[in-house]
């Protein structure tokens, strides 16, 4: 592995390496929170990226983790059934809280069976701010990762949603299927105490080099937006996302 391209990215050779470091960081960081003030809250992403992490979470580090102490909520949702194949909380169910033991009432999945988007996005902001709303508290750490033009959770380029200075969760209509998500905005996010971008794979390497340079905009860019105002931000990456 490769530190100090700045200091908040860590490069590897491949996915695979990127994960193994990633679950083993993640591991201690539960157990050190954990055994701090008992509790750790986690907010996962959805895409291809982070299958392998869960894997790894659910098998090597699974024994090694106080799933008890873990509340797991979600950055964003496809707006369709829990159960489609297109789901988020169903790629996060098969991949990881299906092989570990974690109470359902820990999980908290964005609800996707209102009428109305914006009602679910407004449920789950009810939720989250009853969890975090009074003092500092917040996520602990907030799982993203980036599409190839740079959008992050479902905050794509252009979106009203970049500029919300108020509420934690918006519906958005965004360009890729499905096209009807929820998603946490950057208010929530930039609460976080950490934020770790997982980004893999050779079409992520320009909107990369945008979002990690000084100048982009995060209208163009939205992974640009992600700056926790108290916490840590990281950036896990792979040879091909990282040229040089
Ligand atoms: C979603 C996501 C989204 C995803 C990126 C990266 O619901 O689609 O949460 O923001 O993380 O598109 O996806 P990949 O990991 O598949 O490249």
């Amino acid at each position: 592995m490769e530190h100090g391209l700045t200091r908040d990215v860590k490069k590897f050779r491949d996915l695979k390496e990127l994960s193994l470091a990633a679950a083993s960081d993640i591991a201690e960081l539960i157990v050190g929170t954990v055994s701090r003030k008992g509790h750790f809250s986690l907010a996962l992403s959805g895409g291809g990226t982070p299958r392998t992490l869960h894997g790894l979470l659910g098998s090597v580090y699974r024994d090694k983790i106080p799933w008890e102490s873990v509340y797991v909520y979600f950055g964003d949702e496809r707006y369709v059934p829990h159960t489609d194949r297109q789901s988020n909380y169903l790629m996060a169910k098969e991949t990881l809280l299906d092989l570990v033991p974690i109470s359902p009432v820990n999980v908290h999945p964005i609800p996707t069976d209102l009428d109305v988007p914006s009602e679910a996005a407004a449920a789950y902001e009810r939720e989250l701010r009853r969890n975090f709303g009074e003092g500092d508290s917040s996520f602990d750490l907030i799982l993203l990762g980036m599409g190839g033009e740079g959008h992050t959770a479902s905050l794509f380029p252009g979106s009203p949603a970049l500029d919300e200075i108020r509420r934690w969760v918006m519906s958005a209509e965004v360009p890729a299927t499905p096209h009807t998500r929820v998603t946490l905005t950057y208010p929530i996010i930039n609460r976080a105490f950490a934020v770790y971008f997982l980004v893999s794979g050779a079409d992520k390497r320009e909107a990369l080099r945008e979002v990690l340079g000084a100048d982009a905009d995060y209208h163009t860019y939205p992974a640009k937006g992600v700056a926790p105002f108290r916490g840590r931000l990281e950036w896990w990456v792979d040879s091909a996302a990282l040229m040089g």
